[in-house]
């Protein structure tokens, strides 16, 4: 093979490579949009509901997880979103009597698999909405499902007026064997219209816990 050959080769395969390398950079940052793995040993997993919601009629984005990405985001955390097998319903009212009934059955709603494992991570932001002064089903499940023993929790949660109604204490409950930190509570009508507000309030928690 002359030089000018070998040249050519070198340049094809190179060429190739980069291609190769970009086609899988935008596959990950499709199917990975509500959830980024690998990069932190910081996690931020979060339930939330779009539809429509109290004080904020419909809405595409959950207020929760609108905090979860602002909160990945400063912390340089991964993301990851928790989702139902069942889909819960898009009107307000019949959401309210479905989150009664699951209460009323203390349900374990099942699940969706999850792309990556929660017990590979030390320090974990677990936020949620406040469903009738309490935790949705969905985060008790979570927490039966995989052992928290020994990681550091962070509970934060969206709420229409009850701030973290003790669900930090109620997690620290379900898992005995985590430390489990004080709550952090952000009105959902903040979260979903006010981002300025809400990430002036991310920035005051983060600073205060110390990241
Ligand atoms: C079934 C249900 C029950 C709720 N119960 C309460 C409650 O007891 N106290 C409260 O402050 N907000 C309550 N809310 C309002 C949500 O906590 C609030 O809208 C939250 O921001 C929703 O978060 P999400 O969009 O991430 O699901 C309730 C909402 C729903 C759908």
């Amino acid at each position: 093979m002359n030089f000018r050959k070998k040249i050519a080769g070198l340049l094809l395969m190179m060429t190739t490579a980069l291609m190769l390398s970009l086609s899988a950079g935008a596959q990950e940052m499709i199917t990975e949009e509500e959830t980024s793995a690998g990069s932190s040993d910081i996690l931020v997993v979060f339930f939330s509901r779009a539809g429509e919601n109290w004080e904020v009629g419909y809405i595409e984005k959950g207020n929760t997880q609108i905090v979860a990405e602002m909160l990945a985001d400063k912390l340089g955390a991964d993301l990851l979103r928790i989702e139902t097998v069942m889909d819960y319903p898009v009107s307000y009212d019949e959401m309210l009597d479905v989150a009664t009934q699951q209460r009323e059955d203390n349900e374990r709603p099942e699940l969706k698999e999850l792309p990556i494992n929660p017990e590979d991570y030390q320090t974990i932001f677990l936020g949620y909405p406040i469903w009738w002064g309490g935790l949705p089903m969905p985060i008790y499940t979570l927490l039966e499902s995989y052992d928290f023993s020994g990681k550091t929790i962070y509970p934060f949660n969206t709420h229409g007026g009850s701030g973290v109604a003790g669900t930090d204490q109620e997690i620290a409950k379900i898992i005995p064997d985590a430390e489990v930190k004080d709550g952090f509570a952000i009105t959902g009508k903040t979260a979903q219209n006010d981002p300025d507000k809400a990430k002036e309030q991310v920035t005051a928690y983060l600073k205060e816990i110390g990241f």
